[in-house]
């Protein structure tokens, strides 16, 4: 049985009214809570085995560690993330060194939850988040010196959006999620 199909709108209001800002306010800062709840959201996420295999490394506006990062954004990141209220790199730990699992192949899914559960707790307290690959890895990975078997992923850019979420934002239809995996390519 294929589910009719739903608007948006249906959703929760925390994940209808999500989007990735592609502007933010400068003059809205983080505080030292929000932060620390936004780091509480992403503890709480589920892991495969519990591993719990992500690291973060956060920089707001003003700390010597923004600008430290914001150097190896990419010009295309940094025309908006520079105006958010806070940065965070995320980082993940394939190899767990749990002696019950040496090596998870869930490190990458399992941090991408914790993101999003960090995303979804920024949205309710009136914040938008914004991923981003755009930022040079190796140049990163150089400046933050990461421990043996940790990898920088991505960055999120969380603050104030300025402005509303841009119109004709796509998705796939549910019909393709269901399907796609066994429709042969055209
Ligand atoms: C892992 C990841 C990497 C992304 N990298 C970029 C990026 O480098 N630049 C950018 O503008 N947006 C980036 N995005 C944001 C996506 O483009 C955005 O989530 C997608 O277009 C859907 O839009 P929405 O979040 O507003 O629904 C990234 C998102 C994720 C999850």
């Amino acid at each position: 049985m294929r589910p009719a199909p739903e608007s948006p709108d249906s959703l929760h209001p925390l994940l209808a009214g999500r989007f990735s800002p592609s502007r933010f306010d400068p003059s809205a800062a983080v505080d030292d809570r929000t932060l620390g709840l936004l780091l509480e959201a992403a503890r709480w996420a589920p892991s495969a085995g519990n591993s719990q295999p992500w690291g973060f490394f956060t920089a707001r506006p003003g700390e010597p560690d923004h600008a430290r990062l914001v150097p190896h954004l990419a010009p295309s990141s940094a025309r908006w993330a520079t105006d958010a209220g806070l940065l965070v790199v995320t980082l993940t730990r394939r190899y767990v060194g749990d002696p019950e699992i040496q090596y998870s192949e869930f490190a990458d899914y399992d941090l991408g939850q914790a993101i999003a559960h960090m995303t979804v707790q920024a949205q309710a307290m009136g914040l938008s988040a914004h991923q981003f690959r755009a930022f040079d890895l190796d140049a990163l990975t150089k400046e933050l010196d990461p421990s043996p078997g940790w990898a920088i992923v991505s960055t999120v850019a969380v603050g104030k959006a300025a402005g509303e979420a841009p119109a004709g934002r796509l998705r796939r239809s549910v019909a393709d999620l269901l399907a796609a995996p066994w429709t042969e390519a055209e």
